[in-house]
């Protein structure tokens, strides 16, 4: 398992000094083997100087990272996969070289980092470009390379700061697809995304982090269920007045009743009044979409 605990960061002030600006106030979270975390929130909220904290490329004022339950190590990293944030390819060497490279700096054999290679531009559609210089493939074949980089060496955990940004949606669904089955295998997976209906789709599991401290986390299935009381019920040519005495509203369209009723209610009462009263044709907790629950946490 992967565990993030009370990190702490601030920019800027100096040692000790009380001015410059907190970017981390306290973020803690754990990854799972074989599970997927998104994590998500607003410009500036915190995700990837977390996540540089956790690749060992910024220090924490305090706070850590441990795998397996030791102390995240050197040598530990160079079995994870991060794409970092600012992209950091060599443009003038062909895409191929340049995966293979990366390969084989993180350990693998000459005849396994070109078979790593040949699968990854396969699967992320840059087979015709292997033999192409970086700087001439498009924003979107590049972020493929990048991303072909930080799979190469089949790590043991992955770290990708907004992977899908740029990708055409038959990259995300590649991508996606080799994601899950990194996961499948055991792997923990962190990105963070400011595409919710992604994260809401592909993880397990999801952070919401706003000012640098985690401010919601936990699956999707929870959060949502936590965030939503509304009974909504649909019922189609009702007899008039059915829902006198019940608790919330009806706005009635087309012969169509529709009920929503927050709070203190009977469920059971309802549905018996409704199946009562006309054909039932939804009834359900209204559950918000991530992207709601995103709005109501950050701000
Ligand atoms: N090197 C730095 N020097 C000073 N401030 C920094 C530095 N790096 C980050 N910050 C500040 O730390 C805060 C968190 O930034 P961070 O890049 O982690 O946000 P983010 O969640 O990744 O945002 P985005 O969604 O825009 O990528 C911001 O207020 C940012 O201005
Ligand atoms: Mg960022």
């Amino acid at each position: 398992m992967l565990e993030i605990s009370e990190l702490r960061k601030r920019f800027g002030g100096g040692p000790g000094a009380s001015e410059g600006k907190v970017a981390l106030d306290g973020i803690s979270f754990a990854v799972r083997p074989g599970e997927m975390f998104g994590f998500v929130g607003a410009n500036g909220a915190g995700k990837t100087t977390t996540m540089r904290i956790v690749m060992g490329v910024l220090q924490a004022d305090s706070g850590s990272v441990s795998w397996e339950d030791r102390p995240l190590a050197y040598d530990d990293r160079r079995r994870f996969g991060y794409m970092p944030e600012e992209r950091g390819l060599y443009q003038k060497m062909r895409v191929g070289e340049q995966i293979e490279y990366f390969g084989r700096l993180h350990g693998l054999g000459q005849q396994a980092a070109k078979k790593a290679t040949d699968d990854l531009l396969e699967r992320l559609g840059l087979t015709e470009r292997r033999g192409d210089a970086v700087q001439t493939l498009s924003l979107g074949n590049q972020q493929r390379v990048q991303l072909a980089v930080a799979l190469v060496h089949d790590p043991e955990v992955l770290v990708l700061d907004e992977p899908f940004s740029g990708l055409d949606p038959i990259a995300v669904d590649a991508l996606a697809t080799a994601l899950q089955e990194r996961c499948r295998s055991g792997v923990p997976v962190i990105f963070s995304s400011h595409q919710l209906e992604l994260v809401e789709r592909l993880c397990d599991s999801v952070g919401i982090v706003a000012a640098g401290r985690m401010v919601a986390t936990g699956t999707v299935a929870d959060l949502r269920a936590a965030e939503s009381n509304t009974l909504r019920v649909v019922v189609r040519d009702p007899a008039p007045g059915w829902a006198d005495g019940l608790p919330g509203a009806v706005t009635a369209t087309d012969g169509k009743h529709v009920l929503l009723a927050d709070g203190e209610r009977d469920d059971q009462e309802i549905l018996r009044r409704a199946m009562k009263a006309g054909h039932v044709e939804h009834f359900g907790v209204e559950r918000p979409t991530l992207t709601e629950i995103f709005k109501e946490a950050v701000t």
